[in-house]
């Protein structure tokens, strides 16, 4: 099923000159050639913030990112969240999570399609018409589907896959007015200079940008070239709120805690170069854009997340703590729980919650209510902020027999 939402437009079908998936040079170049590209806008006012960005780096513990120059430079800007952590290892799961709300026990960086029938932010952000897009540095064409592209010199990783949350979504990719929003970096400049960027944008620099074939120094100089520019563009800076983040820890033996800061116009001026100790996750992101814009929710792990402080100042969110059972001390986030993806160990669709939270003012969007309210006594999202992890697994009733 796919949630079409009233703000979305006709589709035109067009021919495809080679599948969308794939990644050999003829087949690009081809595709390249026609691929459709949208750059729409919206104004939709936010309690907190009328932008959100998010830009994701690649790979690196806490305190190494804290150390680096360039981080500490946006670090000054903004908020430091000094508790804010990965959901799993490795990348892919992580990113797709911070969009969908699980990541269905994914436990590597496989070639994903995440069935239809399964939501992401995007059904919410359409429902109510807010514009978004991706931007993935060095993709090589608008609503590019395969699994990777090499730097055509030299053959270096380049763009990615697993590292591009929404095209792991079925119920983005076969829509193909939404695919024409999945762009890349020089479509961003275009947009940028045109005062044409959308309100939610997620940005994803290249495989030597993030600092996955690189260091934390090349992430943050790309940083430093990329964002410091935007700090005082107009176009770029419209009451916008910046998350700078991680996908995970490097070292997976403890907590997978991850380096991040909000900062932008929208972040008060009381709050540059302070930190915020409470505890956050991938799914805060959900809860934070669901929370600024009074959207409807996915009724998995965003309902329960806590939204950043700084935006649930204006929302009233409570920004809640981690119960001391279970005790958090020995959670490490590092260890995926079974799922439709595990390589080890399968576990059926986990089934939304639909039922009126009473934590949030805010209700599962209606097309999940509408294709999941019959299985409710299989749910297990109950709005809790304690997420599970492979060690301490959620308590799954299979209902598929
Ligand atoms: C990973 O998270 C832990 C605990 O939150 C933190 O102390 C550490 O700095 C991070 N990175 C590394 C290398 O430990
Ligand atoms: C959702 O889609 C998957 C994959 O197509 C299918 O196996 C599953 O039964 C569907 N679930 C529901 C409740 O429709
Ligand atoms: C970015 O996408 C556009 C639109 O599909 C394409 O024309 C352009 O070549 C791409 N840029 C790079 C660097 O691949
Ligand atoms: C990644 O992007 C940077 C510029 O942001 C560029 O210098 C570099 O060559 C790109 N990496 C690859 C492997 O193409
Ligand atoms: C997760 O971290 C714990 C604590 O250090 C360690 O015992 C365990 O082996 C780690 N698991 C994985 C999959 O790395």
């Amino acid at each position: 099923m796919r949630f079409l939402a009233a703000a979305t437009f006709v589709g035109v079908a067009i021919a495809a000159p080679a599948s969308p998936t794939a990644s050999d040079t003829a087949d690009v170049h081809a595709a390249q050639a026609t691929a459709r590209t949208s750059s729409h806008t919206s104004h939709v006012k936010g309690q907190a913030f009328d932008r959100y960005v998010s830009i994701w780096f690649e790979n690196t513990d806490f305190d190494m990112a804290a150390a680096d120059p360039n981080f500490q430079f946006f670090a000054k800007k903004g908020i430091t969240l000094l508790n804010n952590f990965a959901v799993t290892h490795p990348s892919e799961p992580n990113y797709m999570a911070s969009v969908g709300g699980d990541y269905f026990g994914l436990d590597g960086d496989p070639f994903t399609q995440v069935p239809e029938n399964i939501s992401s932010v995007v059904d919410l952000l359409e429902d109510k018409g807010i514009s978004w897009s991706m931007y993935e540095e060095d993709m090589p064409y608008t609503g590019y589907q395969g699994f990777d592209w090499v730097n055509q010199q030299n053959g270096a990783n380049d763009y990615v896959r697993k590292h591009n949350p929404e095209v792991l979504y079925n119920s983005v990719v076969t829509n193909s007015d939404r695919l024409t929003n999945i762009k890349n970096t020089t479509i961003f400049y275009e947009d940028l200079k045109a005062n044409k960027l959308p309100q939610w944008m997620f940005i994803t620099p290249n495989m030597t940008s993030d600092g996955h074939d690189t260091s934390v120094t090349v992430a943050g100089k790309w940083l430093r070239t990329f964002l410091e520019p935007l700090l005082d563009d107009k176009n770029f800076m419209q009451n916008t709120m910046v998350l700078i983040t991680f996908d995970e820890n490097e070292t997976y033996t403890i907590q997978n805690r991850v380096f991040s800061v909000l900062l932008g116009d929208a972040v008060p001026q009381k709050l540059v170069g302070t930190t915020d100790s409470n505890y956050y996750n991938h799914y805060s992101e959900i809860a934070t854009v669901e929370a600024n814009w009074c959207l409807d929710t996915l009724g998995r792990w965003d309902v329960g997340a806590n939204v950043f402080s700084n935006v649930a100042a204006h929302t009233g969110d409570q920004v809640r703590t981690w119960n001391s059972q279970p005790d958090f001390e020995h959670r490490y986030f590092n260890y995926s729980y079974p799922g439709i993806f595990n390589s080890e160990k399968f576990a059926v669709q986990p089934v939304p919650d639909t039922s009126p939270s009473d934590r949030t003012h805010r209700a599962t969007f209606p097309g999940i209510q509408k294709q999941w309210e019959t299985y409710q006594k299989y749910n297990y999202y109950h709005g809790q902020l304690e997420i599970p992890d492979g060690y301490n697994p959620p308590a799954v009733i299979d209902y598929s027999s």
